[in-house]
């Protein structure tokens, strides 16, 4: 029982998560104030509650960005700075470099997924399965180690039935699964492609030839059941559309390509996934944080009016992947004779 917070859980209509706030005070500087005088508490929350914390009125990161990243902190030991990890700069904050940038706002110009069709589900209620819902992902899996954890903190949201973020838990999805489908997938590992090196299963599609990667760009395996190294729970772990590689994956030892075995498996464990009862949908409010584990959960982005401005902050925090990944270099790191 901590004696700073009051924790919560599961979030709404959702199996897993919870909500954290102060026993006494407000606010993200009593918030960093709080997990000083208790650092394992939030991470310890992390893990109990399956992978996702939700920490509201935090409205002062507006003002003092670097209070996010003294947050990031207490959760591993180390926080990524994008300048040093051929981040492109105009998705930097130009102050605070540890922050990046998701925002339709000029010049990060990202622009929001597009709008599912039809825009509600087959029950009234925001769509969620994928494929109807797309953009299935865990962050930076194309890279070997992988990131633990996000924090992704609502600067400035959209309307609040818009912009959701949504999640979905591979523990609880690995759980559900049928013994057949558990042996089958044990050992295999999937060909995770970062966005932008032309891997993409719509590249694929269109008979696109992929560019020659440069050594750090290269897709990287990951197991597609991943042992989570507090818990020691095993995940589904695995992204879809833009984030495998579909020209030499999406499964090593598996056929390749967007119509082949590797790409049915993809649509039956990625729709298995994402079924409602394992997905939380979270509607951003003003100054609202969002703590999710990489290890244990996939996210996707849902449609927003494209003429609307949305600036979303989001850390990354490195450090524990796991035994599978020890000793490792970082992959995407160039190496000088590249
Ligand atoms: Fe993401």
């Amino acid at each position: 029982m901590s004696t700073q917070f009051d924790i919560k859980g599961p979030l709404n209509d959702a199996a897993f998560g919870a909500t954290v706030t102060l026993k006494s005070g407000k606010g993200a500087r009593a918030l960093a104030a709080a997990m000083k005088a208790d650092p394992a508490a939030l991470p310890d929350a992390l893990s109990a509650h399956g992978g996702l914390l939700l920490v509201q009125g935090l409205h002062e990161i507006n003002d003092d960005p670097s209070l996010l990243v003294t947050l990031s902190r207490v959760f591993g030991p180390e926080v990524e700075d994008y300048r040093h990890t051929l981040t492109n700069l105009s998705s930097v904050h130009t102050k605070v470099p540890e922050i990046l940038l998701v925002s339709n706002m000029a010049p990060v110009s990202k622009m929001p997924p597009p709008r599912p069709n039809p825009p509600v589900a087959a029950d009234g209620k925001l769509p969620v399965q994928y494929p109807h819902q797309g953009g299935w992902h865990t962050d930076q899996s194309y890279r070997r180690p992988p990131p633990d954890i996000s924090l992704f903190y609502a600067a400035t949201p959209v309307a609040k039935d818009q912009g959701q973020t949504l999640f979905a838990n591979g523990t609880l999805a690995y759980e559900a699964l049928s013994p057949a489908l558990k042996a089958k997938v044990e050992k295999l590992e999937g060909l995770h492609a970062q966005p932008g090196t032309g891997r993409s299963r719509r590249a694929a599609l269109a008979g696109e030839m992929p560019r020659a990667f440069k050594p750090h760009e290269r897709s990287q395996r990951q197991p597609v059941v991943r042992v989570h190294p507090v818990t020691g729970k095993r995940s589904l772990y695995l992204c879809e559309g833009g984030q495998m590689d579909w020209f030499d994956g999406p499964f090593v030892g598996m056929e390749k390509g967007p119509h082949g075995d590797g790409a049915k498996l993809v649509d039956e464990l990625m729709s298995h996934m994402t079924q409602r009862r394992f997905v939380y949908a979270h509607h951003w409010e003003q100054g609202d944080m969002l703590i999710w584990d990489n290890r244990c959960l996939v996210h996707a982005a849902t449609w927003y009016e494209p003429g609307d401005q949305r600036m979303m902050w989001r850390t990354t925090v490195h450090g524990n992947p796991g035994a599978a990944y020890a000793g490792e270099a970082k992959s995407w790191i160039p190496v000088a004779a590249e």
